[in-house]
């Protein structure tokens, strides 16, 4: 079966790394390139992190694009205390050697999506800003996405607000430009990520790996899921970003269901909100596919096997 064309736009983090790891040792993808965004931190260190996560695993050919800087409204809100000041902390990975390219990450995504056939899934594991801002600049490439697959919202208790997941809450406008253009979404909130637990035994699994690679991914997983098993109550921190790839590769590991999705720009109390009509009480065409359960022994089990490849 041919790989599948995918872009990721991230914003490295700790998990959006993790996430970039598993789908360069993914053969079922064809990753045509990286943009990144302020988010986790800002432009400059995402477009860095992504960078030095390909020399990490050779693959220097993958193009890397920064995108925006800020999001659409907002001024921006960083998670330096979450992912490090760096926003790779647990590993000192040496400065990139591959350039950056030159044209803007909006600029990539629409002139790739504009030549295609409509066959590139867009992934998107930060602040939604680089793909509404595309829409804006050119609404075709609406027609042109089969499909969004997005990390991002809460159902029940957000993790930056008690409404909100970071994601969203960065740029609830984006997300808002997003939920309302018609095309594919399926969503990864924190209602499943959360049931996605780096517990010490499947640190270990990785750990055991003993590759460069194997051994940078349980250094950042190391700090990253302390932290937050701790903040969470858990016995393992969660992780986010690799579940949209996860379900690139294996669908079947996660449950969904079609709802509508909105989302809020205007409360305070409540922005960036992603108000999920699980039981359609509006009575409006679902938007957005929800994942809702995880599988979470065959997720680690399938991480761990794929950055053994690296
Ligand atoms: C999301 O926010 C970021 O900190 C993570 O990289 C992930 O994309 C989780 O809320
Ligand atoms: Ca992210």
């Amino acid at each position: 079966m041919a790989a599948k064309p995918i872009i990721i736009d991230c914003d490295p983090g700790v998990d959006d790394a993790i996430a970039l790891l598993l789908a360069f040792a993914s053969p079922e993808l064809n990753l045509l390139g990286i943009t990144t965004v302020a988010g986790n931190v800002p432009l400059s260190l995402t477009a860095k992190n992504a960078r030095k996560i390909c020399e990490l695993a050779g693959r220097t050919q993958i193009p890397v694009y920064a995108g925006c800087s800020r999001p659409m409204m907002r001024s921006l809100t960083t998670a330096e205390e979450v992912h490090g000041k760096t926003g790779l902390e647990g590993v000192d990975l040496p400065e990139p050697q591959m350039p950056l390219q030159s044209q803007h990450g909006v600029d990539f995504l629409i002139d790739t999506l504009m030549s295609s056939s409509g066959e590139i899934t867009v992934a998107t594991l930060g602040p939604l800003t680089n793909l509404a801002i595309a829409l804006i600049k050119e609404p075709r490439i609406a027609a042109k996405i089969p499909e969004v697959v997005l990390m991002g919202g809460a159902i029940s208790q957000g993790n930056v607000t008690a409404s909100a997941e970071f994601n969203l809450y960065v740029d609830p406008h984006a997300a808002h430009v997003m939920f309302s253009s018609g095309i594919k979404l399926t969503m990864f909130s924190l209602d499943v990520t959360h049931q996605v637990l780096t517990t010490p035994e499947r640190l270990e699994k990785i750990r055991a790996i003993a590759t460069p690679v194997g051994t940078a991914a349980a250094n950042l997983l190391g700090h990253y899921s302390s932290r937050d098993a701790e903040r969470f109550e858990m016995t393992g921190g969660p992780l986010h970003d690799p579940c949209v790839i996860a379900y690139l590769l294996q669908p079947d590991l996660f449950n969904y269901r079609d709802c509508y999705v909105e989302i809020e720009t205007a409360s305070e109390l409540t922005l960036g909100r992603t108000v999920v009509d699980l039981w359609n009480s509006s009575g409006r065409s679902p938007n957005t596919k929800v994942a809702q359960t995880a599988d979470s022994e065959r997720f680690y089990q399938l991480l761990t096997e794929r950055l053994a490849k690296l």
